[in-house]
């Protein structure tokens, strides 16, 4: 049969990609890097290079935003309906959801996490926000404006405004969730008419240049968007600084957050940034203990504790603190590490030797302020970076381990009188991004979620996300919400037009 012949298999797809060269997609084409360097994107499980992947820089970035400055004055893009703007995202998701097998084992071999969770969450959430935004192309609107004007007594006007796409943007993200933060990035500025230069994290680069691969068999018009891989500190910090770049969106450390913010005042471009957590997750003595018990886990330890709204501080009524440390460690001891790729594995490598020295630094740190280990603790084998999945009891509020974001598999457990008490410790925080409540009183819920100085409260539930949900953080957390109709706030100027009758 025809069709099967042509038919590769996910593996054999896989290798192909790798083995094709990895540059930079500028103005519609892949060209090296202008130094003519590359870096390895390595397996954090077995340490063993990837591919190597071309390093664009400054002069990279240069072109690159030229090229989407060019594209968004007077491309082809600008004169697209919203319509066929709209049908341009669809058929990008659609072409990722054909590749889903592809994506899940990149992301996998890239970052560390499980294929098969990669398949069932990164994957489709990516595919599911594309068609969300792809939606919003052709719903960007204006209003009339009934105007007064009080020093012009008998005047008429037509007044309204218009949502006009705030122009280049540059979108640097980070490497825990490679292919849907792109996807994040991506699908509100092109359903608002954006042109984009987006950077990849150093460590997990290739999903994006396979997503780059699919945005030219979409066809979007050369130049709308462009990706250059490199470094931070090089490429990076050129788009944030550029003077070109109207806007910069940013998902990463609160340190390089603010950084990007300082970057971006040479020409005030607009600024949002997705940043750090220590978020709370708060579980009450009249809990269903059946429920919050995995879902602490589950909480803490998805994505091996690297997600930005990891509950990594564990607040427990006392009443039922033995029991919930207890079940929340076992969990963490049954859970399977190991490659991404062996289907039996529940959690993978850290993504990379940084991340698991900065881990390991916070375990010795807690454990030498006299943190105790109920489960985990330290680092598994000597090759690929696996951290145990740990549970730390006998934290004081003052810790580190208790008030910097430790990006890894690690929860703090701290017992708590009342709900007076436990408001207070939940926000004694510098973060606001996420928050969690287990408990079965509803009122108790909705009043200690009004509390929380969080962007996001799950109740008896922990890590829902949707493309229609609005996220972000208070506080050190960030500035701006992704997703949902309020991300298009980011993407666009209003425009106020008046018209004398
Ligand atoms: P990072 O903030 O350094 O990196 C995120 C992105 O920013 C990457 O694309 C990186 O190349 C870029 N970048 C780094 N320095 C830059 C600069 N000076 N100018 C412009 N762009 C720059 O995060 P890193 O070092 O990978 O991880 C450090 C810590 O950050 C983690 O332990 C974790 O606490 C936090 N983090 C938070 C994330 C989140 O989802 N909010 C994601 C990744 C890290
Ligand atoms: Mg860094």
């Amino acid at each position: 049969m025809a069709a099967a012949a042509t038919q590769v298999s996910p593996t054999a797809q896989v290798s192909q990609f790798l083995n094709r060269p990895k540059k930079l997609l500028i103005g519609g084409k892949w060209v090296e890097a202008v130094s003519g360097k590359t870096f390895a994107t390595l397996n954090p499980a077995t340490e063993e290079t990837l591919a190597e992947v071309a390093e664009g820089d400054a002069a990279d970035i240069d072109k690159a935003v030229k090229s989407a400055r060019m594209a968004f004055e007077d491309g082809p893009w600008r004169r697209l309906t919203p319509s066929e703007r709209g049908k341009l995202i669809w058929k990008l998701a659609d072409l990722v959801e054909k590749n889903l097998d592809e994506f899940a084992t990149l992301e996998s071999l890239d970052n560390g996490k499980p294929r098969l969770i990669a398949a069932v969450a990164d994957v489709p959430l990516a595919v599911d926000l594309f068609r969300y935004m792809a939606g919003w192309a052709t719903k960007i609107e204006g209003n009339t404006i009934p105007i007064s004007v009080p020093y012009a007594p008998g005047s008429r006007y037509f007044a309204y405004t218009l949502r006009e796409p705030v122009g280049v943007v540059g979108q640097i993200i980070p490497w825990n969730f490679p292919l849907l933060m792109a996807a994040w990035k991506l699908g509100p500025a092109l359903a608002c008419g954006c042109t984009v230069v987006l950077k990849p994290a150093e460590q997990t680069p290739l999903s994006a240049l396979r997503l780059g691969e699919l945005i030219c068999e979409a066809g979007f018009p050369d130049g709308v968007v462009n990706i250059v891989t490199g470094y931070g500190e090089t490429a990076g910090a050129a788009l944030a600084a550029h003077s070109q770049v109207d806007k910069v969106a940013f998902t990463g450390s609160t340190e390089v957050g603010k950084l990007i913010l300082k970057a971006a005042a040479g020409n005030l471009k607009k600024v949002s940034l997705e940043l750090g957590g220590k978020s709370p997750n708060i579980v009450c003595a009249d809990a269903d203990l059946e429920v919050a018990i995995p879902g602490a886990a589950n909480a803490v330890f998805f994505n091996h504790g690297q997600c930005c709204c990891a509950g990594s501080r564990l607040y427990v009524e006392k009443q039922v603190f033995d029991k919930v440390v207890e079940g929340v460690s076992e969990h963490a001891k049954r859970i399977k590490l190991g490659s991404g790729l062996d289907p039996s594995t529940e959690m993978g490598p850290l993504v990379s030797s940084e991340q698991l020295e900065r881990v390991t630094g916070y375990l010795e740190s807690g454990l030498s302020q006299g943190a105790k280990p109920v489960v985990g603790g330290k680092r598994v084998g000597s090759k690929g970076y696996f951290v145990e999945p740990t549970v730390l009891v006998d934290v004081k509020p003052d810790m580190k381990v208790v008030r910097e974001e430790i990006f890894g598999p690690v929860v703090v457990a701290m017992p708590v009188s009342d709900m007076n008490e436990v408001q207070t410790a939940a926000n004694d925080t510098s973060y606001g991004l996420a928050a969690g409540i287990w408990t079965n009183d509803i009122a108790k819920a909705h009043s200690l979620a009004a509390q929380l100085r969080a962007g996001t409260v799950w109740i008896n539930c922990y890590n829902v996300f949707d493309a229609a949900l609005p996220f972000g953080g208070y506080k050190e957390s960030g500035w701006g919400r992704e997703m949902g109709h309020e991300v298009l706030e980011l993407y666009t100027e209003t425009k106020a037009v008046c018209v004398k009758l």
